[in-house]
């Protein structure tokens, strides 16, 4: 039987690099080498497997020519990157990372609503900037966080982790999602549900996006969404950037329409609208959401797991992480 070959898009913990490397020959590319369709077109049809990142367009194309083709392993938990159905139909199976990011998200989503409540960005370029010159009573006013309303849409695991951390802050939880959550959870986290997504847009002193990137939930935020906004609210977007109308979002803040906005993810990444990067308190971070050293290894692990299982012929039912169209 000839040696199995993996390749992985771009350097990973050493630590899953070492665990495939018992499974076979593994090809690491550069950083961004496979963000390029043509590129990854061209190579994969040499590969029995494949570890990518977000950013890999895995389109039918790409899955098209990859005859020896048996698994698409992202390092993500989103995969909408991945031509799931084309994938199906080629009968290579799809993998994804569940479970293991949500605290590293759900930490972060804090971290991030906190940023842009008390305007750190803001603030930290006025002192480097030299202007800090005295202690000012006016300075940076922020909301606080007690009483707030979060209203959260998408309320999965990561959803679920940042209402606990937003509950330890006083904040009243509020959601909306396709199925309402179990009354356990709804009762533990305090959460009330909201069938109407516009009536949740209007209650929120922080709107929280944590839904996956589909054709129902692209351009969910748009103008009309934003113009229901409260102006004192802000915008939290961990999710996928074309949850976002971006340049809508832009122009609310340049109006001040609304208080602010904490983005770790754009609608055309990696590029940024330039109006977002020049809007008043807008805290703008580079998809870095799950990124801990612990985190990030776990991740790995779980991929390469998956793509030793199907390497070795687990069965399907067997393996905790695999998605389909249907998923
Ligand atoms: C994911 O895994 O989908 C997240 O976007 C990582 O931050």
């Amino acid at each position: 039987m000839s040696e199995h070959r993996i390749l992985v898009t771009e350097p990973i913990p050493e630590t899953v690099i070492d665990f495939l490397s018992t499974l076979g020959r593994v090809d690491v590319g550069v950083k961004g080498e496979f963000n390029n369709e043509d590129h990854l077109a061209d190579v994969l049809p040499k590969y029995d497997a494949l570890l990518c990142m977000l950013s890999t367009p895995v389109t039918e194309k790409v899955l098209t020519n990859a005859s020896k083709l048996k698994i698409v392993a992202n390092f993500a938990v989103g995969y909408n990157n991945i031509d799931v159905a084309a994938a199906d139909h080629l009968k290579i199976k799809v993998a994804n990372t569940p479970d293991v990011l949500t605290e590293a998200c759900g930490d972060f989503a804090l971290a991030l609503l906190m940023a842009t409540t008390r305007r750190f960005n803001e603030a930290e370029k006025y002192l480097r900037e030299g202007h800090f010159k005295s202690w000012e009573p006016m300075g940076f006013l922020g909301m606080e966080l007690r009483e707030k309303t979060l209203g959260i849409v998408g309320m999965g695991r990561i959803g679920q982790a940042f209402a606990h951390r937003a509950r330890a802050f006083g904040m009243k939880i509020a959601y909306h999602n396709r199925n309402r959550i179990s009354p356990e959870i709804e009762h533990e986290l305090g959460a009330d549900f909201f069938d109407d997504l516009k009536e949740l847009v209007s209650k929120s002193d922080v709107l929280s996006l944590n839904c996956p990137l589909t054709d129902e939930t692209h351009h969910l935020i748009d103008e009309e969404t934003l113009d229901l906004m409260q102006e004192h609210a802000i915008l939290i977007n961990i999710s996928r950037g074309p949850v976002v109308d971006e340049a809508a979002l832009a122009k609310a803040l340049h109006s001040k329409k609304i208080a602010g906005a904490g983005l770790d993810v754009y609608e055309f990444e990696p590029k940024v609208h330039p109006d977002l990067l020049t809007a008043p308190n807008c805290t703008l971070l580079p998809h870095i959401a799950s990124a801990t050293h612990e985190t990030r290894e776990a991740i790995g692990m779980l991929a390469a797991t998956a793509i030793k299982q199907v390497l070795q012929g687990v069965a399907d039912k067997n393996i905790t992480n695999l998605v389909t169209s249907k998923s």
